[in-house]
């Protein structure tokens, strides 16, 4: 980078500059995560707008991958916690150590203070870490010894949860469900993106992988997410999402969907949404959201954030089912 340059990324006319330094960032994800591009955009769109991205799927559908990738193409960084019941609290904020040379404690920073923070298996973290790993999403800081810390900014949790294993695992509370932007359900690839995949890491293997783009400066993510932050949101599309994440709340709407709802969103999902939806026409390189851009990411924005009612979940329903229904129940226009 330029240092004569500081304000290029901040210019509104040059905004499409960083939409073309993300193309190139997202290109080389998706050659590097084969058949994953609902996935690359979630988690683009969590850099862009800010956010953190639960990432939920079996084991060896490349979350870790996905994560060390992204790390590498926006030079951030990057931490890794592998959660067991176990876990304190400190182990991820870290701690006050006794200096015994100097005779003072000094404090060593735990994972926490990277920017990008893959948490893996967070359901089976205990309630106590569970609940730092909460202030530091929500808050940006972290509280150490009664002393408080602020965090790196840009700082991004992508956390993962396996739906297979239940036994001794701590469900993460509705508070802290909230905190993340966007969850993503991972799917078991097809037969001929199966073989995609051997391909591409029997390249790598022999050292053939292409070269990754020069990767994103922290001024480019600045840029990025103001250029994104000003995206036209009109009027009606405004009303769109609120008519989404109100519509559980309006049992005359579409009694049979309310039913089955025991929490519905909170605004919360409707800030999310419309942050969402910036990201997402920033990164196909539009200056305004188009109605799309909501309804493809509503179910990933609002699906974690509504608690159905026992009746419903005994009967198989799933949030994201809930939520597919409600986007034909609520139409744009
Ligand atoms: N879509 C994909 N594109 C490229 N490689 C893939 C893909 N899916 C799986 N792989 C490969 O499968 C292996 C497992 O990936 P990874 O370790 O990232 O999985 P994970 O989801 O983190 O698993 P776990 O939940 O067990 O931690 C890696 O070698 C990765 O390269
Ligand atoms: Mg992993």
């Amino acid at each position: 980078m330029n240092p004569m340059e500081p304000l290029r990324f901040l210019s509104p006319d040059r905004a499409f500059d960083v939409g073309a330094r993300l193309g190139e960032i997202r290109t080389f994800l998706q050659e590097r995560l084969i058949g994953a591009d609902a996935l690359v955009e979630r988690l683009l769109i969590g850099l862009v707008a800010d956010g953190h991205v639960l990432l939920e799927g079996a084991p060896g559908l490349a979350k870790t991958r996905a994560v060390k990738l992204l790390a590498s193409a926006s030079n951030l960084t990057f931490a890794r916690i592998q959660c067991t019941p176990d876990l304190m609290p400190a182990d991820i904020t870290g701690t006050s150590i006794w200096r015994q040379d100097k005779s003072v404690f000094e404090f060593s920073a735990g994972p926490i203070f990277h920017s990008l923070l893959l948490v893996d298996e967070i359901n089976r973290a205990p309630p106590k870490v569970q609940s730092a790993l909460l202030e530091a999403m929500a808050e940006r800081q972290a509280t150490i010894a009664g002393a408080t810390h602020a965090l790196p900014d840009p700082f991004m949790t992508v956390a993962t949860q396996n739906p297979i294993e239940h036994e001794g695992t701590f469900p993460l509370p509705e508070a802290q469900l909230d905190r993340f932007m966007l969850h993503v359900e991972l799917a078991l690839p097809d037969a001929a993106t199966e073989r995609l995949i051997l391909d591409l890491v029997e390249r790598e293997d022999q050292g053939a992988a292409v070269a990754p783009p020069e990767a994103l400066q922290p001024e480019e993510i600045a840029g990025a997410r103001q250029a994104a932050r000003s995206v036209f949101l009109s009027a009606a599309i405004k009303d769109y999402i609120v008519r989404l994440v109100t519509a559980p709340r309006d049992a005359s709407i579409a009694p049979e969907l309310a039913a089955k709802i025991a929490h519905p969103s909170s605004p919360r999902g409707t800030l999310a949404l419309a942050a969402g939806a910036k990201a997402r026409a920033f990164l196909d390189g539009r200056d305004y959201v188009a109605p799309q851009d909501v309804t493809e990411l509503a179910v990933d924005v609002l699906s974690h954030r509504t608690i159905l009612g026992w009746r419903a979940l005994a009967e198989g329903e799933t949030p994201r089912g809930v939520i597919r229904a409600y986007l034909d129940a609520v139409p744009p226009a």
